[in-house]
């Protein structure tokens, strides 16, 4: 499942480019049964598979032994992804981004041992009000989010500053050649030149945008009195 998001664009080059390094490590190694059993049935009943927690605390314990030298396992570096976790935002990655190591641990099934939460887990991430069958494509979701904002790896032309969300505004609406396409034009002002008349319409744009999609989030945009 992760092979493939990790071997194309931004995350890819981040990785060639020894930026940043991931690796997956499976709890069924972790396990000292036979059949690798990492689930079992909820005690008091009620449907479904829960994760044991033994193959988790002992991943992590062995994955922390090998980091500890550059960081002690300590703050918000062992994250569940789970649908009860605090909503993932662009702030949270910018957070994350900051950390030399992350540990990320991917709930499954119907759950994870409680224990797990209350003393392994030192931040919970949900990516969203909806529910995966896993957590591994939100960890992505995650890694893609973080790795981006790494030091170096988007170059100085792609900047993530004024990405959607990094200002607390959405985005302006862009636009690229032909100047004019099946009689629709480029709005006038970005073939100006005037480099201080285009970023007003920019700035104009993302509020006006902001205000017609996401209202909520102009409360908490730093807008001045006349942006207002
Ligand atoms: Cl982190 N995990 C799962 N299983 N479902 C989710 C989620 C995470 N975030 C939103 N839905």
């Amino acid at each position: 499942m992760f092979q493939s998001p990790l071997s194309a664009s931004i995350c890819k080059r981040a990785i060639d480019q020894k930026l940043v390094e991931v690796k997956i490590h499976n709890i069924r190694d972790y396990t000292h049964n036979k059949h690798h059993t990492v689930d079992d049935y909820p005690y008091g009943g009620g449907a479904g598979m829960v994760l044991k927690p033994e193959p988790i605390f002992e991943a992590v314990e062995a994955i922390g032994a090998d980091i500890s030298h550059q960081q002690e396992i300590d703050g918000r570096t062992v994250i569940l992804l789970t649908p009860q976790g605090r909503p993932f935002s662009q702030q949270i990655a910018l957070e994350l981004s900051r950390y030399s190591h992350l540990i990320l641990i991917c709930g499954h099934y119907e759950g994870v041992d409680e224990r797990v939460r209350e003393h392994l887990v030192t931040d919970e991430v949900s990516i969203g009000d909806y529910v995966l069958s896993g957590g591994e494509l939100a960890a992505m979701v995650l890694l893609d989010a973080v790795v981006r904002l790494v030091p170096g790896v988007l170059g100085s032309a792609a900047s993530p500053i004024d990405d959607s969300h990094a200002t607390g505004l959405l985005e302006y609406p862009q636009y690229t050649r032909p100047p004019v396409y099946r009689e629709w034009a480029v709005p006038e002002v970005l073939l100006s030149g005037n480099h201080a008349q285009i970023a007003k319409w920019h700035h104009e744009q993302a509020i006006a945008r902001t205000r017609e999609r996401r209202p909520e989030l102009l409360e908490k945009a730093n807008l001045n009195l006349r942006e207002k």
